[in-house]
């Protein structure tokens, strides 16, 4: 059984309302997992729902209702959401489920076995919002808290503790010696830079049951429930082992099932926003390395898009709807834009102008009218049958694939884009140098049309399969348009030639309809 590439999400607070930022980041995973798959790898590819903690105690509470149910109802829109998305994922995790808070429970019971907890009272701030508890360092100058936090509580409480300092130095030296284990760079630096000027306290891991009972149980102490991150980030590898996967049940001291069939453990990327970095950058890996268990390969860590410069907010009512985007734009458009407008790291700014205009030049006038002219003028002066093969664009189509294929490989997607559209640009080009239209006036270029409808049609089917990790949907409607077999979803299929001469194409049907005159996007 080969391991397959295993990636997964951040897994998102149920009881927030699916936005921009939780769309990105699904889509951007998405297209890593076809991409991989689509060069032959096999992939495992996990998101779902983040569904303990006191936020949801108290929002279920406020509404009456049983904590359960309340997650039960909102799981239903997120997985609707994920579902408009077009997500290939491979399993979607909730944190309720018995199966990851049977494998919580079994990592809580090996860890505290083998000495890595310790009770201890506590005295000091917390908040409720961020579920964490603050130090005098958090304070500002003036004594008060930053708004961010919320309500800060004073405490005195009884809890357990992961003997998380213990483990500083080693963690220094992964990082050092792993260069790839967090990325872009600068966000490696930034956790380096922390762990060496900053003595690493302990982590709470535990809340008492009396204040809040919404969590997995610690099994050796039945007052408390488990801290919801060490419950949400434990996700990652519950579900490989529930699964079977043999190396996360070796980590547990579990046997593996007879006939298990997963093997994905250990994660090759977890997929990131900034603001989480530090529990995955310091407390999962440690939490893995106290278990024994083989550490993920790298945490890529995406920026965070606001809209117009301004942080997205419901409360401003500064949000964009994915939802509404992609019902007026189509889903194709809106996995484009995220992909192509944002690196992996840097922030992002949402402009509807923005939008409008990469769909308008990239996509209407750009792939769509390529793929419009080359099927349209095949039909109209070789009846749709494909002349014999040409190469004149065969070169600049292998350098696309080429580029296009390494930025995938390095979880690049919107580099994969850029090397697409040169493609593209270089097709529509090639239309304005040939003139097509002139040439079938001359019965004497005919042979010099052939050539240049081949390349045209055959640069479109090439395109098709770049593109697909991105925008799937388009790319099976490319090959229904040139009715060509095989599948846009096999990067075997680039290869320059693969239209074979006197093959009929279909009639040509626009992509991405002209939307000059269209609402604004669906922003609310
Ligand atoms: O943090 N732009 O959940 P979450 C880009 N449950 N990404 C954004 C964003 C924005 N404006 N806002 C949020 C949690 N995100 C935890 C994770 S993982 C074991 C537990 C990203 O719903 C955010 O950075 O608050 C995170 O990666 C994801 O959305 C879920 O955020
Ligand atoms: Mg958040």
């Amino acid at each position: 059984m080969d391991k397959r590439f295993y990636l997964t999400t951040a897994i998102d607070y149920v009881n927030g309302a699916p936005h921009l930022g939780h769309a990105y980041e699904k889509v951007v995973a998405d297209v890593i997992a076809r991409a991989r798959r689509s060069l032959g790898q096999s992939v495992f590819f996990l998101t779902g729902l983040d569904e303990h903690g006191q936020k949801v105690q108290q929002a279920a509470q406020d509404l009456g209702r049983s904590p359960q149910a309340y997650c039960d109802g909102l799981a239903v829109q997120w997985r609707s959401f994920v579902e408009a998305l077009g997500l290939s994922h491979d399993d979607f995790v909730r944190t309720t489920e018995a199966r990851h808070r049977h494998i919580v429970t079994l990592l809580l019971e090996r860890l505290h076995a083998s000495g890595h907890f310790y009770k201890s009272a506590y005295r000091g701030f917390y908040s409720v919002k961020e579920e964490t508890f603050l130090t005098e360092k958090d304070r500002n100058p003036d004594g008060t808290w930053d708004p961010q936090w919320g309500v800060v509580q004073e405490l005195v409480e009884e809890n357990w503790y992961f003997k998380l300092g213990e483990h500083q130095a080693w963690l220094v030296d992964h990082l050092e010696r792993h260069p790839e284990f967090v990325q872009p760079a600068h966000r490696r630096n930034e956790v380096l830079g922390f762990l060496r000027s900053q003595k690493l306290e302990d982590l709470c891991i535990s809340r008492p049951a009396s204040r809040l009972s919404w969590g997995i149980p610690l099994p050796f102490d039945p007052g408390y429930v488990t801290y919801v991150w060490f419950d949400a980030l434990v996700n990652y590898f519950s579900i490989p082992a529930a699964l079977g996967d043999p190396v996360a049940l070796a980590a547990l001291g579990a046997p593996a099932p007879a006939g298990s069939t997963l093997s994905a453990w250990p994660a090759d990327l977890h997929l990131i926003g900034k603001d989480i970095l530090k529990f995955h950058a310091v407390y999962w890996p440690i939490m893995l390395h106290a278990l024994g268990a083989p550490l993920p390969r790298t945490l890529l860590v995406h920026g965070w898009w606001q809209k117009d410069g301004a942080k997205l907010s419901k409360s401003t009512g500064n949000v964009v709807d994915p939802l509404a985007i992609i019902a007026d734009w189509g889903l194709d458009a809106f996995r484009y834009y995220v992909v192509r407008e944002l690196a992996i790291g840097p922030d992002g700014n949402w402009t509807d102008e923005g939008f409008r205009v990469r769909y308008n030049s990239e996509l209407a006038n750009g792939l769509g009218n390529l793929l419009n002219r080359a099927v349209n003028m095949l039909n109209k002066y070789r009846a749709g049958v494909v002349p014999a093969a040409s190469n004149t664009l065969e070169a600049a189509a292998t350098a696309a694939t080429a580029k296009a294929r390494e930025c995938y490989l390095d979880n690049d997607p919107q580099g994969a884009l850029i090397a697409a559209w040169e493609l593209v640009d270089r097709a529509n080009l090639f239309v304005e140098e040939t003139k097509p239209f002139h040439l079938a006036k001359d019965p004497a270029q005919a042979a010099l049309l052939d050539s240049v409808l081949y390349n045209l049609v055959e640069s479109c089917r090439i395109l098709a399969v770049l593109v697909h990790p991105v925008m799937p949907g388009t790319a099976g409607k490319i090959f229904a348009q040139l009715k060509t077999c095989g599948e846009p979803s096999e990067w075997r299929q680039s290869t320059w030639g693969g239209l074979g001469e006197g093959h009929q194409v279909g009639a040509p049907i626009p992509l991405f309809p002209r939307k000059d005159l269209a609402p604004k996007p669906g922003a609310k």
